[in-house]
């Protein structure tokens, strides 16, 4: 059975990213998959300080609400990252939570080198991200922080869902296809 953890990376509690995640959930769910999920709002993630604490040992010594999230993270076959764009990148609250992966990327380089550090074991990433205006390069920063989140985590990224012009707070909801693509997507990565 899959293991899916969700990551709601909106500040918005109910918004577009919100709504998105929650179809891919019941539609992952369908599929049988055992599902968690992290609501970062509601969690007091500090920023890495840099302190090098978890370069030798690859564990991060802040103690904070983080630490039950490295074991979700560890735990999880899939992950999804869903957040809106903010400014070109994530949210700050979903950006500290990514930065504290520090620990896991040096984890990964003390347990791993050479040609092992090509291949991923550790399970599949997927972000889904929304933004307001309708740039050409809208999702690029968010889509790199997302790569390279995933590879601290010795996970594959596989994609995602981008949704553009969307602003209001419930705005997807017209968007009947999105919905839909989203219950879609849930199913066929889950299984
Ligand atoms: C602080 C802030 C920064 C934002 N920056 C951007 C941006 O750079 N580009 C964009 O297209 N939308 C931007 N937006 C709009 C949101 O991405 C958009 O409203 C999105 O639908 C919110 O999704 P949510 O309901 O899941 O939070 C920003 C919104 C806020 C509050």
């Amino acid at each position: 059975m899959t293991k899916l953890l969700g990551i709601y990376g909106s500040p918005r509690k109910g918004g577009n990213s919100d709504i998105l995640l929650d179809k891919i959930i019941s539609g992952a769910k369908e599929t049988g998959a055992e599902v968690k999920c992290i609501y970062v709002r509601d969690l007091r993630i500090g920023g890495c300080l840099e302190c090098g604490g978890c370069d030798k040992t690859g564990i991060c010594i802040i103690d904070d609400a983080m630490q039950d999230v490295y074991q979700l993270l560890q735990d999880a076959d899939v992950i999804i990252l869903t957040a809106p764009v903010f400014f070109y990148g994530l949210p700050s609250q979903t950006k500290a939570l990514v930065d504290r992966a520090q620990a896991m990327w040096n984890k990964r380089i003390l347990e791993k080198s050479g040609n092992a550090l090509k291949t991923y074991d550790s399970g599949r990433g997927y972000i889904i991200s929304i933004g307001a205006t309708k740039g050409q390069n809208l999702f690029e920063g968010i889509e790199l922080t997302a790569k390279y989140f995933y590879d601290a985590l010795d996970m594959e990224y596989k994609g995602g869902l981008f949704f553009k012009k969307i602003e209001e707070k419930k705005a997807i909801l017209k968007h009947e296809d999105a919905i839909k693509e989203a219950f879609t997507f849930g199913k066929r990565i889950a299984g």
